[in-house]
């Protein structure tokens, strides 16, 4: 089982619809008993927390639904996990700072550089922004997690 982790800032948003979408595309592919996906946000301000009301109704617009509560990433993610996506380069360097001694480094990637339509380098935060921001990282997660899917073949993770 390859156990794969989505982080953002506050995992109401980008990261739940990493995870989600990741586990669509699963699913549709019948890879899903061989994946395992998981989110968490770098803050702790909203733990707890569904996904955001905005960002659910622009998933649902693409036929996913947005599940899962928010929780803080933790140094055990790194032993758990096997890739760590981060959503923009705040994300990364917060989640490398978890790791002082770079033994986890090689895990963590950048969701971006799995993008093959997007000239994207981060999934832009939608927070304070309006609708169309959120219509923007649902385009923008579902290229990015057909790469990573792509990837993760390729790379000998599973069949
Ligand atoms: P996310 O979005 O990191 O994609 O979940 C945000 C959620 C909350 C805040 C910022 C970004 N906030 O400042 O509370």
């Amino acid at each position: 089982m390859t156990k794969l982790l989505f982080v953002c800032l506050g995992n109401i948003c980008r990261s739940p619809s990493a995870e989600n979408i990741m586990t669509h595309l699963l699913q549709q592919k019948q890879l899903d008993d061989q994946v395992q996906c998981d989110s968490a946000g770098t803050s702790s301000y909203h733990i707890g927390s569904s996904p955001d009301r905005r960002m659910a109704a622009a998933a649902r617009q693409q036929g996913i639904t947005l599940t899962g509560q928010a929780r803080q990433f933790q140094a055990e993610d790194f032993e758990h996990f096997d890739w760590i996506l981060a959503m923009d380069d705040q994300n990364y360097r917060d989640i490398l700072r978890v790791d002082p001694t770079g033994k986890y480094h090689h895990k963590v990637r950048k969701m971006c550089d799995f993008c093959r339509h997007h000239p994207d380098h981060a999934v832009p935060d939608p927070y304070y922004g309006g609708e169309d921001g959120f219509r923007y990282v649902i385009d923008l997660l579902l290229d990015a997690c057909e790469g990573l899917l792509e990837f993760l073949q390729q790379d000998g993770d599973f069949a």
